[in-house]
């Protein structure tokens, strides 16, 4: 389905105005697998004209498909999510190899970006505007009416990151053009020839030219000239605090949506149930090596019961299977490059000289990190603030509820937190208190179902994203107000 068009001698060309096209600039990255260093395939670093001629393309191609009744819009984006699932085993294999997700992984992420779409074309389809009556103000009278609608913000810049290079850069565009945009597509580099997979996709459902398009490229080289383009109307943004922050500082007056970084706690107290705190922490902390913004990032629990916890725990991470995701199913997989098996390292290290108590794992291969856990880890060291994005656990023990509160408020970040208790109004006391953005009682942390608002506070995000939400924030209100007379 995909040779030929965006590929051609592994080189894989950008969509613009309808067509893959070459840059001119001849500047090629190439992608190589972290599971194995092959070279996967080569993108091209676009120029600042070439950036250029996507983003007008985007603008010129946005009113004519917005003039598309909305129904036929959605079926459009209906046989895209069909496409998906179609392809779903060639997409999954192209991301396990770029990426080294799990194959598991990588098949459902493509089947969940389906449902994703198809769900997003249903909602935009049952959202409707209001008319708000004047004579409800003081001193206003019945002659007074406004009708209220949404409409498009123009051409939307979607920046999704390495991790989930399908569902987070359908989670941008599929919301994006149900409210009416054009969109221009930035994934992360070491993840773009998946992206461009799903962007062959919606390409073939019948996305008409330049509705959507791609630039491939460093972020750090194309990155600050596309986020202050002047035709770009809205950025949507997943990935680092750190980029997030940037992006924030330069692209004045242009609204953002932005996803970051997470340090999300998992709160466990005397009265849980620690078989299912144990294997929900195990789980939203590992799975993907740990390089998901909601991966449980630290365990806070209450000292009467974490011996018996941290047993737990540490019996299920040393089950954990480690290896090569080419060549068999693993838990834990190489990191997405040697810079970030050096932050871990690095994180495990400072735990490891102060004092923390290493019980599993600590080790490293190239850019493989055995799967960590370290007990009696204290505020003064890195590991219990800072975002790993990798297969490490702190686990924290504190003397009560509140010092979990404490703790977990004390993180720059604020995007989920997971409690565990029987007891319902201890769990609503923990959620009304700690500043994040999503609360799970008696799971892990997790996006899903997509549906759910997902939002982060403090450095974690700006706004709300889940399909409604995200078709909300990329639209506006519009108002028309008739004044019939009394
Ligand atoms: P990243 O390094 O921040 O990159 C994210 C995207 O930004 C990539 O497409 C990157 O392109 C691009 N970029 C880099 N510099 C840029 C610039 N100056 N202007 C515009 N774009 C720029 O993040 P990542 O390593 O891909 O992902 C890991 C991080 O994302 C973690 O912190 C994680 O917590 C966060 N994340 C958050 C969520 C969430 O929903 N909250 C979801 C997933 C990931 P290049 O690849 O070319 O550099
Ligand atoms: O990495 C960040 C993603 O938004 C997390 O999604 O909770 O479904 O893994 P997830």
């Amino acid at each position: 389905m995909f040779k030929n068009l965006c590929c051609e001698n592994n080189i894989y060309r950008n969509l613009v105005g309808g067509n893959w096209v070459t840059s001119e600039t001849s500047k090629l990255i190439e992608i190589k697998s972290p599971c194995d260093g092959s070279v996967i395939g080569k993108v091209q670093a676009m120029s600042k004209e070439e950036a250029d001629n996507a983003i007008a393309n985007a603008r010129d191609a946005q009113e004519g498909w917005n003039k598309i009744p909305l129904n036929e819009r959605a079926l459009i984006l209906l046989k895209a999510a069909d496409l998906l699932d179609k392809n779903a085993d060639e997409i999954a294999e192209v991301m396990i190899r770029e990426i080294a997700k799990d194959r598991n992984s990588a098949v459902s992420e493509v089947h969940r970006t389906a449902d994703y779409i198809r769900f997003t074309a249903d909602t935009a389809k049952n959202m409707t505007g209001e008319t708000v009556p004047g004579d409800l103000f003081p001193g206003t009278g019945k002659g007074k009416i406004s009708i209220v609608n949404r409409v498009p913000l123009g051409v939307v810049l979607a920046i999704s990151p390495f991790n989930y290079p399908v569902n987070l850069s359908a989670s941008k565009i599929a919301p994006a053009l149900m409210a009416g945009n054009s969109v221009v597509l930035k994934p992360a580099t070491q993840g773009s020839i998946s992206a461009l997979h799903l962007v062959r996709v919606f390409q073939e459902a019948g996305v008409p030219a330049g509705v959507l398009n791609t630039i491939t490229g460093r972020g750090s080289e194309i990155g600050d000239y596309v986020v202050t383009h002047p035709l770009v109307d809205f950025i949507n943004f997943t990935g680092s605090t750190e980029v997030g922050v940037h992006i924030s500082k330069i692209s004045t007056m242009t609204p953002l949506l932005m996803e970051l970084g997470g340090k999300d706690a998992a709160i466990v107290l005397e009265d849980a149930d620690l078989d299912l705190a144990a294997k929900n922490i195990v789980s939203g902390a590992y799975s993907y090596s740990g390089q998901r913004c909601t991966a449980v990032k630290r365990i806070l629990v209450v000292d009467k019961v974490a011996d018996e916890l941290v047993k737990k725990v540490e019996e299920k991470v040393k089950t954990l299977k480690v290896g090569n995701p080419l060549k068999e199913d693993v838990n834990i997989a190489p990191l997405i490059d040697d810079a970030a098996a050096d932050y871990v390292e690095e994180l495990i290290k400072d735990a490891k000289d102060k004092g923390a108590k290493l019980l599993v794992g600590g080790n490293r291969e190239g850019n493989l990190i055995y799967p960590t856990l370290f007990d009696y880890v204290t505020q003064d060291m890195r590991v219990a603030w800072e975002e790993p994005f990798g297969p490490v656990l702190p686990i924290i023990r504190v003397k009560d509820v509140d010092e979990a509160i404490d703790i977990t408020n004390k993180s720059k970040y604020g995007l989920q937190s997971s409690v565990f208790t029987k007891d319902i109004d201890k769990a609503f006391y923990v959620a009304d208190k700690v500043d994040v953005g999503t609360v799970q009682v008696n799971n892990k942390p997790e996006r899903g179902p997509d549906h759910f608002p997902f939002t982060g506070t403090k450095a974690s995000g700006i706004g709300t994203q889940g399909i409604r939400y995200s078709i909300e924030a990329m639209s506006r209100r519009k108002a028309i107000v008739l004044n019939i007379g009394e």
